[in-house]
């Protein structure tokens, strides 16, 4: 009995993680598209433009906290949570990383030691600026 509860539990966690996974990659697509592709796809004001990977080396070597909380908190022509006042630093993250991995870098979703770290960053930056 012992042995078949701890199956079920190896089970329940085998299909359960790629499923955690997966949420979080549909909330960066989901995200990307609703509220930055119209800038991010084709490079409007400026903006890096997706899958230009030698506009996002620069930003990539910045760091996944950094960057994130930056492009959060707003820089010149990109507005503060990409204009959408409601969008959290979580979904925010996801679409950063969505995009990223889709210029050339291997990032994984943030997580909660980062996410802290990145709330930690938006509130210094809010300071300075
Ligand atoms: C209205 C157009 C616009 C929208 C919408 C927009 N961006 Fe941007 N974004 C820009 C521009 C322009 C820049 C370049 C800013 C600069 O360096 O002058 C930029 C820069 C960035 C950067 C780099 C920041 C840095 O530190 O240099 C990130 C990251 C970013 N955007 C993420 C996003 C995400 C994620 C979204 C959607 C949630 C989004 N943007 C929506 C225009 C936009």
């Amino acid at each position: 009995m012992k042995i078949q509860s701890c199956l079920y539990l190896i089970i329940a966690l085998i299909f359960s993680t790629p499923a955690f996974a997966d949420d979080k990659a549909a909330i960066g697509v989901q995200t990307y598209k609703a509220a930055c592709a119209m800038c991010h796809a084709s490079g409007v004001a400026n903006a890096p433009k997706v899958g230009d990977k030698n506009v996002w080396k620069p930003l990539i070597e910045e760091g996944q906290v950094i960057l994130t909380a930056h492009g959060y908190v707003g820089v010149r022509a990109m507005p503060p949570k990409g204009g959408k006042p409601d969008l959290s630093v979580e979904h925010f993250a996801e679409a950063v990383n969505y995009m990223v991995n889709n210029s050339g870098g291997q990032w994984s979703s943030p997580d909660k030691g980062m996410l802290e770290d990145i709330h930690e960053e938006i509130k210094k930056r809010k300071n300075t600026k």
